[in-house]
């Protein structure tokens, strides 16, 4: 998620939540509204994986929630979100939560971490690296940080978090080929395949304009979904974003045969996250080369 940060007002959001309104596009669910109370609404244990970036707290300029919190109530509304989401996720389940802190506001997601405890096990802790300079090349894009006092920011968290910390992942399904081959025999392998690790170098494809992030202040790239989808390893999952923004992980569950389920308070961003869903189920409709073919 990228975006500027901006002095704002402090709001409890369910209080401002708009009416919920359902939309169907095919197999998928699409809600306008607050997501506590949508998730409320949703049968427990019904939910494969869920994938969402919720808001940061950091003050981005999102069309109708204000993100910027007193910290505590902030804290307080995601363990509550939070605990709705392990109401609804089977207990095979994997709830994948992308976060990041800012220079001056490094602690939120070690807060949040630390207050979600009482809800889930740690599985895994994955940096989604947005960019990374290998000797002298610098790969994919990041937002300069403009002081002496700080590095740049190029990576985010994705915390990996499951019901009792034992759900087993499809590691090689997002596999990477061994450089030296004859790890292969050597190690009594089937295949030229082992563990990505947990660093995924996942870029933001290069844009020309805000209009390519559909206007959005904090998207993520639909790979990065994708890869979580097809770690956790279920054939046609049921996908959950609670906090969906533009629709990325319902495109990603359609490209990976998933039923999805995206809740976002904003009537725009779910405008634009069911023509997303719309075109990649036509895509795969048409079994054109989209980029959900694109290799991970
Ligand atoms: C970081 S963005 C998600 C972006 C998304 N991953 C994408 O790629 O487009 C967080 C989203 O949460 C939404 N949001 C904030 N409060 C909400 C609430 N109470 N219920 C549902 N959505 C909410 C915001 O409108 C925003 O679009």
């Amino acid at each position: 998620m990228t975006g500027r940060p901006r002095a704002g007002q402090a709001s409890a959001p369910p209080s401002r939540a708009p009416r919920t309104i359902r939309y169907t596009e095919g197999p998928h669910l699409l809600v306008r509204g607050d997501c506590i109370r949508a998730l409320r609404r949703m049968a427990a244990d019904s939910v494969d994986v869920v994938v969402t970036s919720p808001p940061y707290n950091i003050g981005l300029k999102y069309r109708t929630y204000r993100d910027r919190l007193d910290e505590n109530g902030y804290l307080d509304w995601m363990v509550e979100v939070a605990r709705e989401v392990r109401r609804v996720m089977r207990p095979d389940g994997s709830f994948f939560l992308n976060v990041a802190g800012s220079s001056a506001q490094p602690w939120i997601p070690f807060e949040l971490m630390v207050r979600l405890r009482e809800l889930f096990v740690l599985q895994n802790h994955i940096s989604w690296v947005k960019s990374i300079s290998v000797g002298a090349e610098t790969h994919g894009h990041f937002k300069p940080v403009n002081s002496p006092r700080y590095v740049n920011r190029n990576h985010e968290h994705l915390f990996h978090l499951t019901l009792a910390g034992d759900v087993t992942l499809s590691r090689l399904d997002i596999g990477v080929p061994y450089m030296d081959k004859s790890n292969i025999a050597r190690r009594g392998h089937r295949q030229d395949r082992r563990c990505r690790g947990d660093t995924w170098f996942i870029p933001y494809e290069t844009v020309q304009g805000r209009a390519q992030k559909f206007h959005h202040p904090g998207t993520f790239p639909v790979m990065l979904p994708q890869m979580c989808i097809r770690l956790h390893g279920k054939r046609a999952p049921v996908v959950l974003d609670p906090f969906m923004g533009t629709g990325t992980t319902l495109v990603a569950a359609v490209r990976e045969g998933g039923q999805g389920i995206g809740i976002d308070l904003d009537t725009i961003y779910v405008n634009v996250a069911r023509q997303r869903v719309r075109e990649a189920m036509r895509i795969e409709a048409d079994g054109a080369t989209g980029a959900g073919d694109q290799e991970i």
